[in-house]
Formats: C-alpha cells, structure tokens, sequence
C-alpha cells in the first residue's frame, strides 16, 4: 500500500508524512530529498546543474544504494547519507534544475517505486500520486499560502524564494507539481501539522473500514 503525499515547497509535506508513517507503522519516502542528494553530488562534482546531457551522464555513472534505516528510506552514497549538505541553500536552488532532466526523473522513478520492497510507504514529493504511483487510491495534496510557507522556511533558517522554486516544478514539462486526479487538498495554512496529520489519518481509518466492509 502506498498513501502519496504531493504539494508545494514548505507545504508541510515532510512532518505530515512523518506523522502519517509513524502513526501507521508504514516506511517513510522523502523522494525530495533524493533529488537533492543528486543536486549535491552535481555541486560536489563541479558538473554544472544547467547541461541537462552532463546531469544525465553523471546520473547514469552514480554509484548509490537505497536502505531502510529506522523506517526511513536513504539513498546512499557510498555508504553515506548527507542528511545536512543537501539542505543548503546552493542545494535548493540547485535541485529543481536537476529536477527537470527527463532522465533523472526516468531513473529517480525506478530507485522510488523499488521503494516497496521495504513494506507499505508514505511517500511525499511532487509527482508521486501524478507519476511514480499513479495507481494508488491514496492521495494527498498539501498546501499552505506563500507567506506562510516562507515563514515557515524563515524559521528553520533557509531564506529562499519559494516562489521562484515552486513556478520551476509546476512549469516543467516532464512530471509537472500538479494535483492528481482524485487527491484530498488540503490547505494547512491555519493548521498544525498535529491537525493536518490527523486529517489524513481519519481520512485514512474511514476509507480502510469501508474497504474492509
Ligand atoms: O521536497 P523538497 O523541497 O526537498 O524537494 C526538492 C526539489 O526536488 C523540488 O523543488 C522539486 C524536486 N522534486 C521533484 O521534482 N519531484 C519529487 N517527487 C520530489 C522533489
């Protein structure tokens, strides 16, 4: 079973399918923060983002390995996770480029949906509900008013033009940020992810005791 958890940048997605996972007992799937992983092995590399033919090669060469690690996939990286190096600011601005390489979107699909080989997945992203697992009954979309998104981002201490990052996923050609067919909206604007997570949740007990029946 995978519950698809899609929506714009700082719309809450993370902490919500976090809540969601735990509460489940599912694995969670931050497919984010596999592109970003790939943004960063670009930097590191000095392969420039915007040469869609050198992303691709360097995509196709990367050595990497996915593993469950208390109940969250990693993609790693000779062994490594760089849980902090890919949530810099260069990163961020870095991956949505990335993000558009048809390629990188071919071979991030594939690495998302062998994902299942660890259980039942909560899996947020942007086209997860659109693309990478179409044929689920559970989708969600999360979204929250661009003030208040950029707020939320000010208080971790990234200051980023979210703007300018959610115009380039919902613009791009392949896999667009859109809201699947048949997702629940969610606008958490006014909510705390502790409200927002318990909508899912219900929602979630309420579809599973009518399939049960
Ligand atoms: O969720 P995030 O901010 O960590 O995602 C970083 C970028 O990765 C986002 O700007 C677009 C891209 N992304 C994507 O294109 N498709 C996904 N399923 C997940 C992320």
């Amino acid at each position: 079973m995978v519950i698809a958890i899609d929506g714009t940048s700082a719309s809450g997605k993370s902490t919500n399918a976090r809540l969601v996972a735990k509460a489940l007992g599912f694995v969670y799937v931050d497919t984010g923060a596999m592109y970003r992983t790939l943004a960063w092995h670009c930097l590191q590399a000095h392969i420039d983002v915007h040469n869609a033919r050198a992303v691709t090669a360097a995509c196709r060469r990367w050595k990497t390995k996915l593993a469950c690690v208390d109940g969250h996939v990693r993609l790693l990286v000779d062994g490594y996770f760089p849980e902090k190096e890919i949530r810099t600011a260069e990163v961020s601005v870095a991956v949505s480029v990335v993000a558009t390489v048809p390629k990188v979107r071919e071979w991030m699909k594939k690495k998302q949906r062998e994902c299942i080989q660890f259980g039942n997945l909560v899996m947020e992203g942007r086209d997860i509900g659109t693309n990478v697992f179409p044929e689920t009954d559970y989708k969600y979309y999360l979204d929250a008013h661009l003030e208040e998104r950029t707020k939320r981002r000010a208080a971790e201490g990234v200051n980023e033009n979210l703007a300018a990052r959610d115009q380039r996923d919902s613009q791009r050609a392949t896999a667009p940020l859109m809201i699947a067919l048949g997702a629940r909206v969610i606008n958490n604007s006014n909510l705390t992810s502790e409200q927002t997570s318990s909508m899912i949740l219900e929602d979630m007990r309420q579809r599973l005791a009518a399939e049960a029946k």
